[in-house]
């Protein structure tokens, strides 16, 4: 146990708070009490209607050979309840030492505290005596070294091979795994970090970052804007820093530094896009980090610092769509934030809406198409797979499910083609404009679908009252199939991937002729996705053999390629399928091959076989989501 006096307190930091919240340079919106109304989340056990958690000091060692991080967390309180006598936070897996209350933020008493009984998804509630004049609660802890949250990554796993690595996953609810929290969407909270970690590694959070620190084993952070605790994010690995514009820069392994900051340069360009739109970034910087590909996420969009799968990297800068998805994350999501799980469409279906809207601004109309297209396609996908009616809507009920079960492509596309269907009935500019007043009047603050109708019925059609009616908008949100007459994105590079396709699979022309030199990622993406099961044994053999597919360097490419050969049983692929499944740990990438393999018997016991080698290189949520599907649970 280190020496609670040398920790800084909570008064030492306050005045430095309070004056950095007030400065001129912060951006409008931020206050010291900033409004909250916690809506009821069933995913969290915190009494957030009592007290609400609003600073957090973190102070942890990073130990790689007992794959721990240990220390103490100080929550600093707000109490809305006066009469409230604990304190409840969210817990998995952690290893409580001792817990401590204080009323003036210098001097700590012991408390009492107990841990209730573990709950398969949501953890544990660990419950905390508040004495009435209590305002902060410091908890000394350690994780385990199976956390849900972490992956903790031997040397070999890395780019470089030289180092280990450490990285977080917070969303949805793995915050708690590594910090003793109100893990839940509905309260913000401002924070600062103190992280030991071996010397020679770096540390990132998603807070401020010093580009250039010293490798000396401590490392200092401060987050001055209040997010949700699945924002919180912590990196260690052998990374270095390089610009791409004054406020936007990538961190990386050295192999990849230089490909990765070249594929991302367009960033600023992009940043530059969405505050035209949407209004000033309130964040300060926005750095991308490239992690080790067993990343399970395409991105994560940690404010200041969004975690990116090396994967994205296609050297044609065919797959960046993903850091425009991320960036318009510090609007949609990081500003103004779901408030519980069942509105995860408020984040992502808003997200993926700016996403189009970036990629036409930056690159042109016909490339916001083709991402529009893909979205819908996946949709219809996923509608099949579904088998839930309720999980067809913007409205599922995901109560006593694990959140990340909701991470379909329903959330993401449906609402963007709902948003998309919107802007359609009022204009662009008007549609734009609307979502402006929409992220400025809610800035820090969590949100409801129901907030979002109130604001929509309000505003925007009380300003169109022709456009825009009623049914509609409650049939997008609650019904299961789609509004009549609902407009479809339609892409025309699309329609002449679909041409090419049709006269090769006629007969009428040799695959390498098609012409698909030229094609980027997301036509590939829309070839696939009409290739049916039917492939003859030439047909598979011209993709393997003349296109080179199997030997794509582009992993989401090789992925629709290896559920293609999958799907039609062309063996000459699996091995190198297994070797991907080796390395990839992206789950969109690595899932549809896994539920294509278990789609027959015999690729069953080929999938249980590949991934009893594969499953120890995945993170513990990509562990989780496969364990369920080879167990033959249904999918959400
Ligand atoms: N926030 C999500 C990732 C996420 C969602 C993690 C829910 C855990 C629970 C991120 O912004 C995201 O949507 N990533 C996508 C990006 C894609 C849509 C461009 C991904 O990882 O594929
Ligand atoms: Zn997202």
């Amino acid at each position: 146990m280190r020496d609670l006096r040398t920790i800084p307190t909570f008064s030492s930091w306050l005045p430095a708070a309070a004056a950095l919240l007030l400065s001129a340079c912060m951006p409008h919106a931020i206050r010291g009490d900033h409004p909250q109304h916690s809506t009821p989340d069933a995913h969290s056990y915190a009494n957030t209607q009592q007290v609400e958690v609003r600073h957090l000091v973190l102070d942890l060692d990073v130990d790689f050979s007992s794959k721990q991080l240990s220390g103490t967390a100080d929550l600093l309180l707000h109490r809305h309840d006066p009469g409230a006598e604990e304190l409840v936070l969210d817990t998995r897996e952690l290893a409580i030492a001792n817990v401590w209350t204080s009323s003036d933020n210098s001097s700590w008493q012991a408390s009492a505290y107990a841990l209730d009984a573990p709950d398969p998804i949501l953890g544990r509630a660990l419950r905390i005596q508040l004495p009435k004049d209590a305002t902060a609660v410091r908890v000394a802890y350690s994780t385990a070294p199976t956390a849900s949250g972490l992956q903790w990554l031997a040397p070999e796993q890395t780019a470089d091979g030289n180092h280990p690595f450490l990285f977080s996953q917070s969303q949805a609810i793995h915050a708690r795994s590594w910090i003793p929290i109100q893990d839940t969407p509905g309260v913000r909270l401002t924070y600062e970090a103190t992280i030991r970690a071996p010397k020679g590694l770096l540390a990132l959070m998603s807070a401020e970052n010093e580009e250039n620190a010293k490798r000396d084993g401590e490392f200092q952070f401060r987050m001055p804007q209040p997010i949700p605790a699945y924002l919180i994010a912590l990196a260690v690995g052998d990374l270095r820093f390089q610009a791409m514009s004054e406020r936007t820069g990538v961190y990386a392994e050295p192999s990849v530094l230089a490909a990765a900051a070249k594929e991302f340069e367009d960033t600023e360009a992009m940043m530059v896009a969405t505050e035209a739109l949407y209004g000033p970034y309130r964040w300060g910087r926005y750095d991308l980090l490239i992690l080790p590909p067993s990343f399970p996420y395409g991105g994560m969009e940690n404010p200041r610092l969004t975690f990116a799968s090396p994967t994205v990297i296609a050297g044609d800068k065919s797959l960046v769509s993903l850091v425009a998805h991320e960036l318009a994350h510090s609007w949609s999501g990081n500003l103004v934030t779901n408030s519980n799980w069942n509105n995860f469409w408020l984040n992502e279906g808003f997200t993926n809406h700016l996403t189009f809207r970036i990629m036409e601004e930056v690159f042109g109309d016909a490339r916001g198409m083709m991402e529009r297209s893909i979205g819908y396609q996946n949709l219809i996908a996923a509608f099949g797979r579904l088998e839930n009616p309720r999980d067809h809507t913007l409205d599922p009920d995901i109560t006593g499910r694990d959140p990340d079960e909701g991470v379909t492509s329903v959330p993401y596309n449906r609402g963007a083609l709902f948003l998309w269907n919107l802007q359609q009935a009022v204009g662009e500019a008007e549609f734009d404009a609307f979502l402006r007043r929409w992220f400025d009047a809610k800035a820090f603050q969590s949100v409801t679908t129901h907030e979002f109708v109130r604001f929509l019925k309000q505003d925007l059609m009380a300003k169109h009252p022709e456009a825009i009616d009623y049914d509609s908008i409650h049939a997008w949100i609650h019904h299961a199939e789609l509004p009549q007459g609902h407009r479809v994105p339609e892409s025309s590079a699309f329609a002449k991937v679909d041409q090419q396709r049709q006269r090769w699979l006629a007969g009428e022309i040799k695959a390498t002729q098609m012409g698909s030199k030229q094609w980027n990622s997301r036509e590939w993406e829309h070839f696939f996705n009409a290739l049916g099961t039917d492939l003859s044994r030439a047909q598979l053999q011209a993709l393997s053999r003349d296109l080179r597919l199997t030997f794509t360097d582009n992993a989401i490419i090789a992925s629709k390629w290896f559920e293609i050969a999958i799907k039609n049983d062309y063996e000459p692929a699996y091995p190198y399928i297994e070797k991907y499944l080796q390395r990839i740990g992206r789950m969109k990438l690595t899932v549809p091959l896994y539920r294509a393999m278990a789609a027959t018997s015999e690729g069953r016991a080929r999938a249980e076989a590949i991934y009893a080698r594969a499953r120890a290189g995945y993170h513990p949520i990509a562990q989780a989501t496969i364990d369920k599907l080879l167990a033959g649970k249904p999918e959400a």
